[in-house]
């Protein structure tokens, strides 16, 4: 396996690290020696996390209580990290919970998921990406869902809020590139996280439901190598299926166009297709 302190580290900051997918990622990262920034809600489950991965790891780790979903937030999250040097950023956080038509739901509510999913990824990947580029190394990874492959009633928002994320990803993947940055959109299917158990009991059974650490060990795999990975072998064949052309030829056909139409250089980058 890389080294993947080498290539991300020293410091990684798991924005949604309390449980979970986040909090997978956050074993698996210090198991590989770097050094963590864990930020959610839940101040007891952070410190709980962080003592375990100190203990068992020997890293250092600092906590960040924050609502991703508050914009003021952000500024206290970049000044939390000003003298760190975040190589990795893994925003995590942003499920939905529960289903309820659009209009059955107050506007707050969509424009909270709006802030979470899009809003505060870019304040993030614009403040954190901006050092990794100058650096000329570092990774950001940003999830996706399978919900992100269509419109669909009682997800509306979230649906559209993940197809944000991944379109989000594929771009900063081509242009951080050439810099010696890996951006990603790890895609994800049904989970066993807490969240998802507690807001379904339906999903206990889920056909294909995926454990956290599996989704963490492929994405990390798959990190540098190309703009998207899916996690987990059916949930590549169903996005396979929805996204029949290679997203890597697309990405580069895009870009081509429209460096064309402004006179920006064309760059094609190579990358893996998931
Ligand atoms: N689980 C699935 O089946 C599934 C399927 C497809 C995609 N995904 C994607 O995988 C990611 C993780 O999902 P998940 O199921 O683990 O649920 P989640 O509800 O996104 O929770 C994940 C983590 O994010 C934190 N978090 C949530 N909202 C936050 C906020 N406003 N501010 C700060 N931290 C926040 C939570 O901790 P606190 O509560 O302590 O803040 C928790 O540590 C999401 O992006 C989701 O879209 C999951």
């Amino acid at each position: 396996m890389r080294d993947l302190r080498a290539h991300y580290g020293p410091w990684a900051l798991v924005a949604g690290a309390s449980d979970g997918i986040g909090a997978a990622f956050a074993h698996k990262l210090a198991a590989s020696g770097l050094n963590l920034v864990l930020l959610a809600r839940r101040a007891p489950l952070l410190e709980t996390l962080a003592g375990e991965l100190r203990q068992a790891h020997g890293i250092e780790t600092r906590t960040i209580v924050a609502d991703l979903t508050v914009e003021a937030d952000a500024e206290r999250i970049r000044a939390d990290c000003e003298e760190l040097e975040i190589g990795l950023l893994i925003y995590n956080a942003g499920a939905t919970h529960g289903a309820a038509t659009f209009h059955d739901k107050p506007l707050e509510s969509a424009l909270a998921l709006v802030e979470l999913n899009c809003r505060m990824p870019l304040r993030l990947a614009h403040a954190f990406g901006a050092k990794m580029r100058a650096r000329r190394r570092g990774g950001i990874v940003l999830l996706s869902s399978l919900a992100s492959m269509s419109g669909g009633s009682h997800t509306a928002v979230y649906n559209a809020t993940k197809s944000f994320d991944m379109i989000l990803a594929e771009g900063l993947w081509h242009e951080l590139k050439p810099h010696g940055v890996d951006a990603m959109c790890l895609m994800v299917g049904a989970t066993r996280t807490p969240s998802m158990l507690a807001s379904s009991a339906a999903f206990a059974d889920y056909p294909g439901l995926m454990e956290p650490a599996d989704v963490v060990a492929e994405a990390l795999a798959f990190l540098g190598r190309g703009p998207m990975c899916v996690a987990g072998a059916r949930n590549r064949a169903i996005v396979r299926h929805l996204l029949p052309n290679p997203r890597v030829a697309q990405i580069n056909g895009l870009s081509s166009a429209t460096a064309g139409i402004y006179g920006k250089p064309v760059i094609d980058v190579s990358g893996e297709d998931f």
